[in-house]
C-alpha cells in the first residue's frame, strides 16, 4: 500500500502536470428575449501533453468551450483554471496578456493577412511582446522550420496551398512557445491527404510535448489524438482514450499523392 506521502507526492505531481481544470462551466447567451444555454455544467482536466480530440454535433458547445479555454469568452458560472490561474478574476487586458503567452490558436479559416509574407504572418504575435526584432524574426523562422516552410518563408498567402497557409497558421500558433495549442477544425477546409498532413504535423509537436486540444467533426481525424470527447446538448457526453491510435505519418504512405 502507498503511504499518506506518497500519495500527496502523486496528487502534487498530478496538479503541476495539469494544464486545464474546468469545473462546472455554464455558459448562456442572452439573445434578446431568448436564452441559449451553450454549455450545461461541462467539468474536466487535461495534463501536459494530453492531445485531445472534441467531437460532437453542430450546436452542441464545442466552438463555446474552445473560446472559454482560449480566453476569448469567459464561463457564466462555475471556474477556470489555466495552468492554475483563475482565468475569470482577470480583466480583459491580462486575459489578452495570458492568452498571447500560454494558448496558441488555429481556426478552419487561416485567418493569413494576404498581403503579407508567410514569415511575416508568422511574426505577427510577436508583436505584442517585449521580444526584440533579431530574436522575434529567428523564432519565426524556427516555427515554419518546425511545420517544414522553410523554404516559403517569402511567400504571400496567394502563393501558397491550402495546406501551407495552414501550416503557416500552425507556425503563427508556436511563435511564442505557448503552453497549449487549440484548433478549432484546422482540416475542415483541407482535403484528405492535406488534413493527414497537418494531423503529421500536429502528432509531431505533441511528442514533443506540446499540449493540443482540437476539435473536429471527422472520426478519423479524432483518432489521431490521444483521448476523444463527445460533446451533446452542452455536456460532455463520452471521455475515452483512443486505443488504436495510428501514426498520421503512417497513412500518408497509403494516400495517393497529387502525382499519382
Ligand atoms: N454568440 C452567440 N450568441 C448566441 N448564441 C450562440 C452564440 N454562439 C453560439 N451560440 C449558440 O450556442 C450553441 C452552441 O454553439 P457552438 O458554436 O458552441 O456549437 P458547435 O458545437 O461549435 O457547433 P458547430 O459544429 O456547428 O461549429 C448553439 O445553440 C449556438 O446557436
Ligand atoms: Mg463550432
Amino acid at each position: 500500500m502507498p503511504s499518506a506521502n506518497q500519495i500527496e507526492a502523486w496528487a502534487t505531481a498530478r496538479a503541476a502536470s495539469t494544464v486545464i481544470r474546468v469545473e462546472d462551466v455554464h455558459k448562456y447567451y442572452e439573445l434578446g428575449e431568448a436564452r441559449v444555454h451553450a454549455l450545461r455544467g461541462v467539468s474536466l482536466e487535461i495534463q501536459r501533453g494530453e492531445f485531445l480530440a472534441i467531437m460532437g454535433a453542430s450546436g452542441s458547445g464545442k466552438s463555446t468551450f474552445m473560446n472559454i479555454l482560449g480566453c476569448l469568452d469567459r464561463p457564466s458560472s462555475g471556474q477556470y483554471l489555466l495552468e492554475g490561474i483563475d482565468v475569470s478574476k482577470h480583466d480583459k487586458r491580462t486575459l489578452a496578456l495570458i492568452r498571447n503567452q500560454k494558448l496558441g490558436f488555429v481556426f478552419q479559416g487561416f485567418n493569413l493577412l494576404a498581403r503579407t509574407t508567410a514569415l511575416e504572418n508568422t511574426e505577427l504575435p510577436t508583436l505584442y511582446t517585449k521580444i526584440d526584432k533579431a530574436e522575434r524574426q529567428k523564432r519565426a523562422a524556427e516555427a515554419l522550420a518546425m511545420v517544414g516552410l522553410a523554404d516559403r518563408a517569402q511567400h504571400f498567402p496567394s502563393q501558397m496551398s491550402g495546406g501551407q497557409q495552414q501550416r503557416v497558421a500552425v507556425a503563427r500558433a508556436l511563435v511564442n512557445h505557448p503552453s497549449i495549442l487549440l484548433a478549432d477544425e484546422p482540416t475542415g477546409n483541407l482535403d484528405s491527404r492535406t488534413s493527414v498532413e497537418i494531423m503529421e504535423i500536429l502528432q509531431n509537436l505533441n511528442d514533443k510535448g506540446l499540449t493540443i486540444v482540437l476539435v473536429t467533426h471527422e472520426h478519423d481525424i479524432a483518432q489521431f489524438a490521444k483521448r476523444v470527447l463527445v460533446f451533446r446538448d452542452g455536456k460532455i457526453r463520452k471521455d475515452e482514450p483512443v486505443l488504436h491510435r495510428p501514426k498520421a505519418a503512417e497513412v500518408l504512405k497509403t494516400l495517393p499523392t497529387l502525382e499519382d
